[in-house]
């Protein structure tokens, strides 16, 4: 039974605004007043599957009592504290001895930030300072790739290769070259005779290294698979060739995993697909699935060395109030602890291909031009027709208005429908996605 008034809740709100709003975007906004498992129940009686786990990041499911247990417990002990050099409190302590070494074997020391945002800021900033203490002061521009998001702060802002995000911001922040993304049903960029798109998609990056001057270039930054861009699977040889060329022009890989980290497309952490590791990692997300706001990036022991070997004037001057933010690093731990007991990495290769097969079937729609995925990711494209692909954002926002009426909750990027669930969904939920997808296209 809901105990708040649906109008009453919606006035109130109105003094809010909300990322991304506009009079068309929150018309009559859903108020969600409480969550079980995969649904979402609202003010005005409604069950939602949410097939986005929230935005890509509750990982673990809603209502979980050991998380809500964890907060209160590390609450009344100590909350919060500052955790700037010369302090420091046990969640944090912990959390980051458990992360040393466990995305990536090299990759042993963390920072903590509140989100992906902070995240792949911290690491850009890091690059750059890495750069200027080993003598290479010159090398602090970023290799970007179009359709990548990895934030909203002003220079993840220029960093996203989704263009809509820069243009009420200008000018832009100097510095960030965007390349071709690893797109396989609609490549962009230079593809020549006998080239794979993963080939072309990596030969772009190496040409823009070369533009730029590779003494001027600190770093690539990538998703393993693009997210918002619209769920975008990039050819398994690509980032093998992408690792390869940072290495050939001593170019560090920031693999930003803010969604694809913590077991999301069956692999604890996205490049292990590839077999290949990053120098700087940017996560969040499912770091506290959601139940905390938490994020960091880790790194190689040579940043960690410029870092500590830094004389007084050379100082890392970087860190947020909520670094490494007690509470919210011993929710990290109990949700990681949730995630390896329940095998939630293994779940999402398990299950991932139930929803990849299942959302496949959609193909046969005039208007579904492809389907992709990786574990538990999925993205559905949707087009005017198969031959010409031209992109249809307009029906993809249709679709997902008319599903979410049915009991679907499903996030329209552009013209592509996106799937993230959370990790714990049974397989009748995810077959429930697919057949509430499949009747409101039926009725098209
Ligand atoms: C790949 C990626 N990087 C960074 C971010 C930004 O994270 P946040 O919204 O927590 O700042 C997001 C958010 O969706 C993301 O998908």
């Amino acid at each position: 039974m809901a105990v708040f008034d649906t109008q009453s809740i919606r006035e109130q709100d109105r003094a809010q605004v909300h990322p991304i709003q506009h009079p068309k975007t929150h018309t009559d906004p859903v108020v969600v007043e409480r969550a079980e498992g995969v649904y979402l129940y609202t003010t005005d009686g409604r069950k939602i599957l949410d097939g986005m786990a929230g935005l890509w990041n509750v990982d673990v499911g809603y209502g979980r009592e050991e998380l809500a247990k964890a907060a209160y417990d590390q609450m009344v002990k100590l909350a919060y504290t500052s955790n700037f050099a010369g302090m420091t409190n046990v969640p944090s302590s912990q959390l980051a001895a458990k992360l040393s070494g466990y995305a990536y074997p090299s990759l042993k020391s963390t920072f903590f930030t509140s989100g992906g945002s902070e995240s792949n800021d911290s690491a850009f900033k890091t690059a750059r300072y890495y750069w200027k203490r080993v003598g290479k002061p010159d090398k602090y521009k970023i290799i970007c790739r179009k359709l990548a998001y990895h934030g909203i702060t002003l220079a993840t802002t220029f960093a996203t290769g989704v263009m809509r995000y820069h243009a009420m911001f200008g000018p832009a922040v100097p510095g960030f070259t965007h390349v071709a993304a690893p797109y396989p049903y609609r490549y962009d960029g230079d593809l020549r005779e006998g080239e794979t798109v993963g080939q072309a998609a990596a030969r772009a990056i190496e040409e823009a290294i070369l533009a730029e001057g590779p003494d001027t270039v600190a770093a690539v930054i990538a998703e393993p698979i693009q997210g918002v861009g619209g769920v975008i699977v990039p050819p398994a040889e690509y980032f093998p060739l992408v690792r390869e060329i940072c290495n050939k022009y001593d170019v560090l890989l920031i693999a930003d995993e803010v969604i694809t980290g913590f077991g999301r497309t069956g692999e604890m952490f996205a490049l292990r697909h590839y077999g290949i590791e990053p120098d700087i990692l940017s996560f969040a997300k499912g770091i506290t699935s959601g139940y905390q706001p938490l994020g960091g990036i880790q790194f190689t022991d040579a940043i960690r060395d410029a870092i500590e070997g830094a004389s007084d004037a050379e100082v890392w001057m970087h860190g947020y109030t909520y670094s490494g933010h007690a509470t919210a690093c011993a929710v990290g731990l109990a949700n990681i602890a949730i995630i390896e007991r329940e095998g939630l990495a293994e779940r999402a290769k398990a299950l991932g291909p139930r929803l990849l097969n299942g959302l496949s079937t959609l193909l046969e729609f005039p208007f579904v031009g492809d389907v992709r995925g990786l574990g538990l990711v999925c993205g559905v494209e949707l087009v005017t027709d198969k031959d010409s692909k031209t992109p249809d954002p307009a029906l993809a926002g249709k679709i997902a208005k008319m599903a979410q009426d049915r009991g679907l909750r499903t996030r329209t990027l552009g013209s592509t429908l996106a799937f993230s669930p959370p990790l714990i969904i049974s397989e009748e939920e995810i077959d429930e996605i697919v057949s509430i997808l499949g009747s409101v296209m039926d009725s098209l």
